[in-house]
């Protein structure tokens, strides 16, 4: 581990300079990866736009039921057809979305928390990758608590998870956790997503923040930005818009969707701005178009 007295601050980003090794592959960071990791990420990220529509229902793995979730079984259905990939839980998953669907899968295996709980950051592998294979998911997620109390076990669970990935050619989603104590900064964001990537998982989720452009120019896989609390339908189109202008690769929103008072037309809106190149402007004329 280098000294750090003296260290220099990062700011050579080169932000306009596209990433160098994309070899041909849509999907940043994997041209070397081999033919089952490639297929997984292709099931998340659209070869043409190089993006993906992510769904997080799985706030019930430490909320429990959450407003707008109550009942999965009937939020979920008229939701899939808008979207590209699922993030939820296996339990969320085997009872509530049908196998009959061709959405990719993002299978949330870290837990270990509720809001019960004073501190977030202590989780387990909840999920062995046998059962991520049953499922036939096409990422694991794991919660990273970066500066927190429990950096290094999610540190630890982040590796098991890379490492079995590896075995079986399963991608690892990193997201990258803001607990209380956690700045929601540049600074921070370079930080987490840099570490996260450099323990090799395949994508990161993380934050929208300042300076966002140079938090994806150092972070050699794909970012997917979470949408955090319900926000009014034009800012979380605004803030969708701003990360793809940054270089995000997709979206992982959850309430900014489901709490919609017009969820399906709220994911139709994002997918614009993610596939088909729409401002928020534009895409908020598309929602309340769609919603008249
Ligand atoms: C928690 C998660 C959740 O999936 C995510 O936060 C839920 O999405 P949203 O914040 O958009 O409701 O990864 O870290």
């Amino acid at each position: 581990m280098p000294d750090q007295e003296g260290l220099k601050i990062a700011k050579d980003y080169q932000t306009e300079v596209p990433f160098a090794n994309q070899g041909g592959f849509h999907v940043k960071g994997a041209n070397s990866l081999d033919w089952g990791m490639k297929k997984h990420l292709t099931n998340i990220f659209d070869p043409e736009s190089g993006n993906t529509v992510m769904f997080a229902f799985d706030h019930g793995y430490f909320m429990g039921s959450t407003a707008g979730l109550e009942r999965l079984d009937l939020v979920i259905p008229k939701l899939m057809p808008h979207i590209d990939c699922l993030m939820g839980t296996r339990g969320a998953l085997r009872t509530c979305v049908t196998p009959a669907n061709r959405k990719a899968i993002a299978l949330r295996v870290s837990s270990g928390t509720s809001m019960l709980n004073e501190d977030l950051s202590h989780e387990v592998v909840a999920v062995d990758v046998e059962d991520a294979i049953r499922m036939n998911a096409d990422c694991m997620a794991v919660q990273t608590f970066i500066g927190a109390d429990g950096q290094l076990e999610s540190l630890d669970n982040l590796s098991r998870v890379i490492n079995a990935g590896m075995r079986y050619s399963i991608p690892t989603l990193g997201v990258v956790a803001v607990g209380k104590e956690m700045e929601r900064t540049d600074r921070f964001f370079k930080l987490a997503t840099r570490i996260v990537a450099e323990m090799g998982v395949q994508m990161v989720k993380t934050y929208y923040c300042d300076n966002f452009e140079e938090v994806v120019a150092a972070c050699p896989v794909p970012i997917v930005v979470a949408g955090g609390k319900k926000l009014p339908e034009d800012e979380a189109l605004t803030l969708a818009y701003r990360s793809i202008q940054g270089g995000a690769h997709g979206l992982d929103m959850g309430r900014n969707i489901f709490q919609s008072e017009h969820s399906v037309e709220m994911a139709q809106a994002i997918r614009k701005i993610v596939h088909s190149g729409y401002t928020d402007k534009e895409a908020y004329e598309f929602y309340l178009d769609a919603i008249h």
